[in-house]
């Protein structure tokens, strides 16, 4: 049931406001208390040392590791994986506090229930190919194959295998008769239609695969053949597409394998069913498949919401690693993403390998996953005559675009080494080469040192960042205290971009008169601006006075301010002075006045 349309602010405040955030953790985390805060080892990565705090008072929660914060219904959330609202009515539930009631159209119903109705099919279809597979006669040359896979009882539960009987229409007649339309069953892709309108069953004499959503709720199947008698059919027959089931968006084994990316930093990203399926049973929990399809964008950037890095690992012949190639371009797409390849000596899938050398080898495998760009210059010499002047020129003028797109330059020279190294040719040779194509293709360098400088000021910011977060802190306790505060340092000059968007949006709330109250009122901004703040609430001041600490900080930012300002006249003085034009004595004048009030401060 979708309750997204019933859920009002005010109502996930009353909810919120009856909520004790460390019971709830607690469920979750361990905490300590110390003092009017709480600690624990952070259950959104992996820690040793607690570095995630609660603060009851104000309702917060923060990783001081990883920056994920916010309040409970967003820690609940992110670690039951369900959507913010979903998280509000569940607490609502535990509470006694009823939902209001949701007014929807009678389309609206109609079409709630035609979900519920498709994802009750699909539930009871999993269960149907399941104890087909466990408990009957028909199941048991599944039940052969998947143990001569060496895929035992405990797996075949824990993914719900199935078995599709080798008959017509079981299932077919089964649902039927249990009240479940052949509209219905058609549009699941279970059952197909003869001429005549009756019908028969889309899955015959295969093992049954759930796939599921991120979620869980089973979305479709997978059915592969088990002996060689169906060789002339499809290995894999799967449901059509849904609206509940987008091939595009879907990774197989994310239901089961979201917490561990998280916590281990990477997604493992395989070909097919069975190499989830078998790298899961190793203990190896990070793992998704793609499903046969190009890897796609929507994918990465799911992947993306539970860890920065992704690594391939697909079969280990021609096809699997152009998949690969074509993968990483895909990948890359994505700005912050860290890719790597893992690349198997010898098997030709993750299943197989596994299979032959066990899983603690397979484990030292991932774990010699190299670079992306590493992998990409592999690739492209692997099959280019590097003895041929002609089959140089070719390598290099593949590999330049690769090095081109590098922005850290660091890294880059690292690997016009590495490249030069490859192709047998002078290091030299290489960068005057890359330094022509770069130039042409308009010039990367600027945007490279703009980074550089970026980073350098960032790092000269942390104690600015500080100060603003109290200034944020000092609002959100008193919201009198932004008067004050734009009076001695204009928004627009706060110099970290994410804490001037919320300030903006604080001031937007206290003129509108709105209460400002609850952390995700800045859900709007991002994620990085309800970390800030949850960061800004939790953060220890070190018992100071928060009013002293906020003349503190607003004297170090106006400080600051002042020091821009100052720059920026005395520049256009210089400037007007050198133009000739006796305005500059009014610039110059205007400088000295800031100069004089920075020295006071
Ligand atoms: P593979 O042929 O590599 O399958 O295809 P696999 O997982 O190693 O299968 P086993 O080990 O022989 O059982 C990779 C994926 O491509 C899709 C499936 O999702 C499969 O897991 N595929 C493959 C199909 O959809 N249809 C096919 O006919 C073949
Ligand atoms: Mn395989």
């Amino acid at each position: 049931m979708s309750e997204h349309g019933i859920i009002t602010r005010e109502f996930a405040e009353e909810v919120r406001s009856a909520a004790d955030i460390v019971k709830v953790i607690s469920r979750y985390v361990a905490l300590k208390r110390k003092g009017d805060r709480y600690w624990g080892c952070c259950p959104f990565h992996n820690e040793k040392t607690p570095s995630f705090s609660v603060k009851p008072d104000d309702g917060f929660f923060y990783c001081f590791g990883c920056h994920a914060g916010g309040n409970v219904f967003k820690f609940v959330s992110l670690y039951d994986n369900i959507p913010y609202y979903e998280a509000v009515a569940r607490i609502a539930e535990e509470l006694n506090i009823p939902l209001p009631q949701k007014k929807m159209s009678p389309a609206q119903i109609a079409r709630e229930k035609h979900i519920e109705d498709l994802r009750r099919v699909n539930q009871l279809a999993g269960n149907f190919f399941h104890n087909c597979l466990t408990m009957t006669r028909y199941g048991q040359k599944g039940l052969a194959y998947f143990h001569q896979r060496g895929i035992n009882e405990e797996t075949i539960k824990e993914f719900q295998l199935g078995f599709a009987p080798d008959a017509w229409d079981k299932l077919s007649t089964a649902f039927v008769q249990r009240d479940i339309s052949p509209e219905l069953l058609e549009e699941c892709d279970l059952s197909r239609r003869r001429p005549d309108g009756s019908l028969y069953d889309r899955f015959h004499n295969r093992v049954m695969i759930p796939i599921r959503d991120e979620r869980g709720r089973i979305v479709g199947f997978g059915g592969r053949i088990i002996e060689a008698a169906q060789e002339r059919q499809a290995k894999y027959l799967n449901s059509k597409e849904t609206i509940l089931f987008n091939k595009r968006q879907l990774l197989f084994g994310l239901d089961k394998a979201h917490r561990q990316i998280e916590k281990s930093g990477f997604a493992l990203v395989v070909e097919g069913y069975m190499d989830v399926i078998s790298v899961y049973a190793a203990g190896i929990h990070n793992v998704v498949a793609s499903l046969g399809t190009a890897f796609t964008q929507e994918q990465c950037k799911k992947l993306l919401r539970y860890a920065p890095q992704i690594y391939f690992c697909y079969d280990s012949d021609a096809a699997g690693q152009q998949a690969i190639f074509r993968a990483i371009q895909v990948a890359r797409e994505q700005e912050n993403a860290i890719i790597k390849v893992v690349q198997m000596p010898d098997g030709k899938d993750p299943d197989e390998y596994i299979r032959k050398h066990g899983p603690e080898a397979f484990m030292t495998v991932i774990k010699g996953a190299v670079p992306m760009v590493e992998f990409q210059l592999q690739y492209i010499v692997k099959d280019m005559d590097l003895n041929s002047l002609e089959g140089r020129l070719q390598a290099m003028s593949k590999i330049i675009p690769v090095l081109l797109g590098l922005r850290n330059m660091a890294q880059r020279n690292a690997y016009v080494a590495r490249a030069a190294q490859l192709l047998g040719v002078a290091e030299n040779e290489l960068r005057d080469e890359l330094n022509r194509r770069g130039r042409n293709q308009g010039g990367y360098q600027p945007g490279a040192e703009r980074q550089a400088i970026r980073a350098v000021r960032r790092q000269n910011e942390d104690a600015n960042r500080r100060a603003g977060r109290v200034i944020i802190r000092a609002i959100w306790q008193e919201p009198a205290v932004l008067e004050h505060f734009v009076s001695q340092v204009p928004i627009d000059a706060v110099p970290d971009s994410i804490q001037a968007g919320i300030l903006r949006q604080m001031a937007i709330f206290i003129k509108q008169g709105t209460t400002i109250s609850d952390v995700m009122q800045f859900a709007s901004l991002g994620d990085e601006s309800v970390e800030e703040i949850s960061r800004a609430m939790v953060e220890d001041t070190g018992g100071q006075d928060m009013m002293d600490l906020y003349q503190d900080c607003t004297r170090f930012l106006r400080k600051h301010y002042l020091k821009t300002q100052f720059e920026i006249h005395r520049l256009r003085a210089e400037q007007l002075s050198r133009e000739g034009s006796s305005e500059f004595l009014e610039e110059l004048e205007l400088s000295q006045k800031i100069k004089n009030e920075m020295d006071e401060l």
